[in-house]
């Protein structure tokens, strides 16, 4: 069973590779970002007000309680259709938008909230070293912001994928014209780095900067990694 912890700031093509790389080995993918951004797309839904100057960090852990132990939350890890669903409905789109984007930091930075979701994170990437596990035993590639220092910091092989400020806006307003929301990566990047660290590469994690380097050529350089790994 090989783990792949890949961390990494905003709009710097940690989703895409991420994918390409599981689907490559036949790895499981969890994209743990999704998870945050779900849980702030069931607390918008609940009415919770995530613009408020000190938001309510008991009504969200409440609330992202409920989620995950009220069986409402779901997510695939078939990197061919990495899918979220919220009582059976798919909010994958949903959970791309601009409102949720510029406000999933206000989620993801109460620690509660983390802590359910780390050992959520940790759950799925057990269960797929069992042989009835989507990947059968092989393997699974998780990205996020902490996976390599928090979630799975024993993982087999972990990546860094860092690119030039300038350079993930850019990234990230292209996407915005495929339906991923608009938004200011920086500030997000800002808010993010309060509690996780991914803005430099902890003690044995490969730093990959990609602001040169087209995507075939970053999903070579990480293919490499794990190759060596397995
Ligand atoms: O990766 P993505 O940009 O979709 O992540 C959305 C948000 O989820 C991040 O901006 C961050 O607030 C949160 N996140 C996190 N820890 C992770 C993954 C994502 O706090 N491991």
């Amino acid at each position: 069973m090989i783990r792949v912890a890949i961390d990494g700031p905003a709009g710097v093509g940690k989703s895409s590779t991420s994918k390409a790389l599981a689907k490559y080995f036949n790895y499981a993918y969890l994209d743990t970002g999704a998870m945050y951004r779900a849980c702030a797309w069931w607390c918008l839904k609940s009415g919770i007000d995530l613009d408020a100057e000190t938001v309510d960090e008991r009504v969200i852990t409440e609330t992202v309680g409920e989620f995950f132990t009220g069986d409402h939350f779901d997510i695939s890890v078939d990197p061919d259709d990495p899918r979220v669903y919220a009582d059976g409905e798919d909010i994958s789109e949903a959970i791309r938008s601009t409102e949720v984007s510029t406000h999933v930091s206000k989620v993801s930075n109460v620690i509660p909230v983390r802590n359910v979701l780390i050992a959520a994170q940790r759950a799925y990437i057990a269960r797929e070293a069992s042989l009835d596990s989507f990947s059968g035993g092989l393997g699974v590639v998780a990205e996020g912001r902490d996976i390599t220092t928090v979630v799975a910091p024993d993982a087999e092989v972990r990546i860094l994928l860092t690119a030039r400020e300038e350079v993930r806006q850019a990234r990230r307003t292209g996407q915005a014209v495929k339906g991923v929301g608009a938004e200011d990566v920086a500030a997000r990047d800002k808010a993010d780095a309060k509690v996780t660290s991914f803005l430099s590469a902890a003690d044995g994690v490969t730093t990959i900067d990609n602001s040169d380097m087209d995507f075939e050529h970053t999903l070579d350089v990480m293919i490499k990694l794990i190759e060596d790994a397995i």
